[in-house]
């Protein structure tokens, strides 16, 4: 069982935290029996089980109900929901209210992207005992504005504004901090400099932990395939070849057996 208290003592023992994204209960169910250490109910939803371009359509009651799944089979595991699209940067009454959607779905953080404009609303769900995750960097929310999913921090400006950022990200409460597509050297001085731990996606090695999309880890969409991620099983071809063979069985009528029928 992992708590929020366990991010912070996995970085002062130097022992790299891993994170998965998850989204519905049989796949929370997975995750759940696997060592991963902690889940993430991203927006990326909107993209990986709804089809869309990006993750702007994802609103606090789809997140919502993304977050039960997970939450009713995840059980084990500490689970951080995105707070979508805009729905940190109405003020503070609003965002607490997307928060508490959240919360009494089952998460047990909040993950909100970028700091600049709404730093009152960072700490303001900090102070009110909700555990928050940065995210900076690439930031797929600000897609329009940063003109496309592209590598942040590049130049000695970009990257100046990333660490200052990822301090006062800190500062205001925040127990974890994801850095999205950064170079690695980038992301290892931020991590070096901050007492909360790193989650790297796209960051190199030297974060204190790592998150990857499950989908993209177990490779069940080629048609996605960006540099940063490791697939760890041919998913998509272990699954259309499963259903090509269930084709076949019924189309010769190998399916269902006796064993698979009532008398
Ligand atoms: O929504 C998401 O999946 C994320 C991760 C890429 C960090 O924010």
């Amino acid at each position: 069982m992992t708590s929020v208290l366990d991010f912070a003592r996995f970085k002062a023992e130097s022992r790299k935290i891993s994170m998965v994204t998850a989204y519905d209960a049989w796949s929370a169910r997975l995750v759940a029996h696997s060592r991963v250490d902690a889940v993430l109910v991203g927006d990326s939803a909107a993209m990986v089980m709804h089809g869309h371009p990006s993750t702007l359509p994802a609103t606090v009651a789809v997140m919502a109900l993304h977050t039960r799944a997970v939450a009713q089979s995840a059980a084990g595991k500490f689970i951080t929901t995105d707070l979508p699209f805009l729905s940190f940067r109405k003020g503070i009454a609003a965002a607490m209210t997307a928060v508490g959607v959240l919360m009494r779905h089952g998460a047990q953080a909040v993950k909100l992207e970028g700091v600049d404009g709404h730093e009152d609303v960072v700490a303001h769900i900090v102070g009110s005992g909700v555990p928050v995750m940065g995210h900076i960097g690439l930031t797929p929310q600000s897609v329009h504005q940063l003109g496309g999913f592209r590598v942040q921090g590049r130049d000695d400006e970009a990257a100046a504004r990333l660490t200052r950022q990822a301090h006062r990200l800190e500062e205001l409460g925040c127990f974890a901090l994801v850095l999205e597509c950064v170079p690695a050297g980038l992301a290892a001085g931020i991590t070096a400099a901050l007492r909360i731990p790193t989650i790297g996606i796209g960051a190199g090695a030297g974060t204190d932990g790592q998150i990857l999309v499950l989908q993209d880890l177990w490779g069940v969409d080629t048609s996605r395939a960006p540099r940063f991620v490791r697939r760890y099983i041919d998913g998509e071809h272990l699954l259309t070849d499963a259903l090509d063979r269930y084709d076949a069985d019924v189309k010769s009528a190998r399916f269902p057996g006796v064993d698979e029928s009532y008398s």
